[in-house]
């Protein structure tokens, strides 16, 4: 099932309701930032490294809150948050609060206005499972970024797909078979304005528009030329916390060394997927 443009512009990036919430809600919470502890690390390492002026692209910003906290503390890089929806980006416009490296500007990442080459790192936090065609994004932002620029990649609905030994096993086998495909999701784009708890399930059953295994997404980025720096998944994973279990460091270690050695089967750990990707230069 495939779900026409239309009635995902009318029903999402049109829905007022959506992004009032992101804004006064689940947003709100914490400053108002909402990424989490290894996302956080992978962007601040990235930031650290780059050359004065450098360009940045949170593509998918919303509301722009998460760039504007970024673009507070690296005063000497150029952030620019871009989306689809001008209703997030009139809230985003309205709180650029006078910083002069940051910016906001409404732009398809499927079929983007933004030139070759303009960035050093994009970040992509829980966009890809909110597109129609994800795999086109991905290459947009290979087109977006200069010759070594990065990506990081947070997304909130793939990696595991089974509960307990049996899913595990299923998950196993279809990695082994290459039969692990991202499915497209049926989303009713509805917001219960009263359920300020339920909510962050209620977006991803009425928001994700698509489902991506981990193993799926690290494929489609390295067939669009990117090299995998790190990756990892969670199976629990609290927005602010991360509440790690008893030797997950060992595990994320593991994970690591499986992804960068192309071997890569225990790859459904949990249903977030953060990694950070470099493209490759030819
Ligand atoms: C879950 S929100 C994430 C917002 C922000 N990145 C955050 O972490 O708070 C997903 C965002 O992706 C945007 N989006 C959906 N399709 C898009 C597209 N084709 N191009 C750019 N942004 C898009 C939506 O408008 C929405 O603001």
């Amino acid at each position: 099932m495939r779900l026409s443009e239309d009635y995902v512009e009318k029903s999402f990036y049109k829905n007022k309701d959506y992004y009032e919430l992101m804004e006064r809600g689940y947003n709100a919470a914490k400053g108002s930032l909402t990424i989490e502890p290894t996302t956080k690390e992978l962007i601040f390492r990235a930031l650290k490294s780059l050359k004065r002026g450098a360009g940045v692209l949170e593509m998918g910003c919303g509301v722009g809150n998460n760039v504007r906290w970024l673009a507070e503390r690296f005063p000497e890089v150029k952030f620019l948050g871009s989306d689809i929806s001008e209703i997030g980006i009139s809230y985003a416009l309205r709180k650029i609060n006078g910083l002069k490296n940051l910016d906001f500007v409404v732009d398809d990442i499927q079929n983007s206005n933004l030139k070759n080459g303009e960035f050093s790192l994009i970040i992509s936090q829980s966009v890809l499972e909110h597109l129609t065609d994800y795999r086109k994004a991905l290459r947009e932002c290979s087109r977006l970024l200069d010759n070594n620029g990065k990506i990081v990649i947070r997304i909130g609905n793939g990696g595991r797909t089974g509960a307990g030994l049996f899913g595990f096993l299923k998950d196993f086998a279809k990695y082994m078979l290459r039969i692990n495909h991202s499915k497209n999701l049926n989303p009713t784009f509805v917001i219960d304005k009263e359920d300020f708890d339920g909510r962050r399930r209620q977006h991803r059953k009425n928001f994700d528009i698509c489902r991506i295994p981990s193993d799926v997404l690290v494929r489609d980025l390295q067939k669009t030329g990117f090299v995998i720096n790190f990756f990892s998944t969670y199976k629990e994973l609290s927005r602010f916390t991360e509440r790690y279990k008893t030797g997950a460091a060992l595990k994320k270690k593991l994970i690591d060394l499986y992804v960068n050695t192309g071997i890569f089967p225990f790859n459904h750990m949990g249903r977030v997927t953060i990694l950070s990707a470099s493209k490759q230069v030819l």
